[in-house]
């Protein structure tokens, strides 16, 4: 039987502004400013606030649910009340409407306490549309009545929030289900968000963007959910260059003959063990007038065992997603020829499967990087640092002023800063840029260091660097991946690695707009980065 396509090659239902390339089919997004009670759609969400016991009204309705609340003729608080609405963060209720308005249900949608300033936060806002959206799979077209607030720059990012947030609440991967198991309800095709002025030059300019961005986080969040029998390295290579291609950058793949003539001996290392060979992507974006120029670095293990340096079974599946980072630069470079920023960005993505077999790579194995430096391999599980150090000293030849680099690179990560908080090691001033840019589109990371003594338990006693610490003391696990990296930055680069093992993969229950799988993580920041650079 011949293996199924990837679900976003099956796809056929939309093509996006990414260029033509198939992707996950998001919900249709536009903008409305007439009275929410009479629009014609099948359900409207509003917002509602949470208040201590003591306060008058144990609910607060959000701007936007005015229209609604005196269609209910004042009694639309105390009928959600009754139905056991509190206004808790992410909470749904869903009433009938029997007539009083035109839409036939309304849902309310927990935005946490009222906020001390006028508007919820960007990131409560992103989470209750995420949450509503999900809620109401099965509904077609639905209208968004939360607050947005009439000053353009606050209405600006309250919109981009809500729009993110729906169309990210409403991804979902038919995977592999078959039949109409996977056509039953189905999550909105329609989503309506109400502004003060819809025909607003800016708010459009902002629909526009969120779409971008959003059809990018489900482009690698389909990679990512992708089983890894359908996704090895030349099938995921074939898949980005040809998405790349529809969308017009630049692409270039090497294989694995080119890879072993130009000396890429760390991406060899890793792949010669799989019958699946390895690939490098390189993927451009060259604007007529570009400022400055950036690299993106993500790591592409299309599946980790561990290699001969076994993992454990219980939970070795999630190692399909060990290729998120490689995903989210590569679904990145898709918003990235959408939006078109005044900024040079090319995008390596090195791609090799992890595999055990007798032509695997082994630990006591010596490899000469693309670099030349000779690594040590300790444990074959390490193979992340492998790859990417290849593809960061490529990347360098080029010369970039920037160098983004994301992985899932150590368990160490979940254990020093949850599955949340994505770690950054690298420059210091650009660690701290891609905190501000994460912590404003709802992507948490907290800068970490790059200790001497840390680095100085990687010398090693055969080669120029072990690969872990020497004596492979777990200590600063996290730190040793971002420490083995920047070996192989060159000088004057500014450059940031994004430890993204916890963050880039969702295990628990769906939350907010967050869908089980793959989370798109970091494609929020990167696209926010490359803005800001564009800007600069
Ligand atoms: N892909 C893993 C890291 C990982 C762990 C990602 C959990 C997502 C969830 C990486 O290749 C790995 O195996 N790292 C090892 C490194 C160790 C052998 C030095 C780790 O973190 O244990
Ligand atoms: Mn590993
Ligand atoms: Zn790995």
């Amino acid at each position: 039987m011949p293996a199924q396509k990837p679900p976003h090659e099956r796809d056929a239902s939309t093509s996006g502004a990414t260029g033509g390339g198939k992707t996950a089919s998001l919900a249709a997004l536009d903008l409305f400013d007439t009275d929410p009670a009479e629009l014609a759609v099948d359900a409207i969400v509003i917002g509602v606030y949470s208040q201590g016991p003591d306060e008058p009204a144990p609910l607060l309705l959000a701007a936007g649910a005015e229209s609604i609340a005196a269609a209910f003729d004042g009694r639309l608080v105390e009928t959600l009340r009754l139905l056991g609405a509190t206004g808790a963060a992410g909470e749904v209720t869903k009433l009938a409407t029997l007539g009083t308005i035109t839409a036939p249900l309304v849902v309310a949608v927990g935005l946490g306490p009222e906020p001390v300033g006028a508007l919820p936060a960007t990131e409560a806002l992103r989470r209750a549309a995420g949450s509503a959206v999900r809620a109401l799979s099965g509904t077609a077209k639905v209208a968004l009545a939360l607050p947005v607030d009439e000053d353009p720059a606050k209405e600006t990012v309250a919109l981009r929030a809500l729009a993110e947030g729906g169309l990210l609440g409403g991804y979902r991967f038919d995977g592999y289900k078959s039949g109409s198991d996977a056509r039953r309800r189905r999550p909105p095709s329609a989503l309506s968000i109400h502004v003060p002025e819809a025909a607003d030059k800016a708010a459009k300019a902002q629909v526009k963007r969120a779409v971008a961005v959003a059809r990018a986080v489900a482009r690698a969040r389909d990679w990512v959910n992708t089983a890894p029998n359908d996704l090895r390295p030349p099938e995921f290579a074939d898949s980005v260059a040809a998405a790349a291609r529809a969308a017009g950058l630049e692409v270039e793949v090497l294989d694995e003959r080119a890879l072993r003539r130009a000396g890429y001996g760390g991406i060899i290392a890793v792949g010669q063990g799989s019958e699946a060979p390895p690939r490098l992507v390189r993927l451009g974006y060259r604007p007529a007038k570009a400022g400055r120029s950036v690299a993106l670095v993500g790591k592409g293990i299309t599946f980790d065992s561990g290699g001969l340096s076994i993992k454990p079974a219980q939970g070795m599946w999630e190692m399909k997603s060990d290729m998120a980072g490689a995903a989210a630069v590569a679904a990145t470079m898709l918003a990235v020829a959408a939006l078109k920023p005044k900024v040079a960005v090319t995008a390596y993505l090195p791609m090799a499967e992890n595999m055990a077999s007798g032509s695997a790579y082994r630990p006591g194995d010596v490899v000469t990087m693309f670099s030349g430096k000779k690594v040590e391999v300790l444990n074959t599980d390490a193979e992340g640092r492998m790859i990417l150090a290849d593809a960061i000293a490529r990347a360098c030849q080029d010369g970039p002023d920037y160098l983004l680099e994301t992985s899932t690179l150590t368990g160490g990560q979940i254990i020093a800063l949850g599955k949340r908080v994505a770690g950054v090691m690298g420059t210091a001033s650009l660690c701290e840029r891609v905190r501000a840019a994460g912590e404003a589109v709802g992507e948490p990371s907290w800068p970490m260091p790059l200790p001497e003594d840390v680095r100085k338990g990687m010398d090693s006693e055969v080669a120029d660097i072990s690969q872990v610490n020497a004596g492979m003391d777990r200590a600063g696990h996290m730190l040793q991946g971002g420490i083995f990296l920047s070996e192989f930055v060159a000088d004057g680069v500014d450059w940031a690695h994004i430890d993204v093992a916890g963050p880039a993969y969702h295990t628990g229950e769906p939350t907010g707009y967050l869908t089980k799988g793959g989370t798109g993580v970091p494609v929020r920041t990167l696209i926010e980065m490359i803005e800001r650079i564009a800007e600069e």
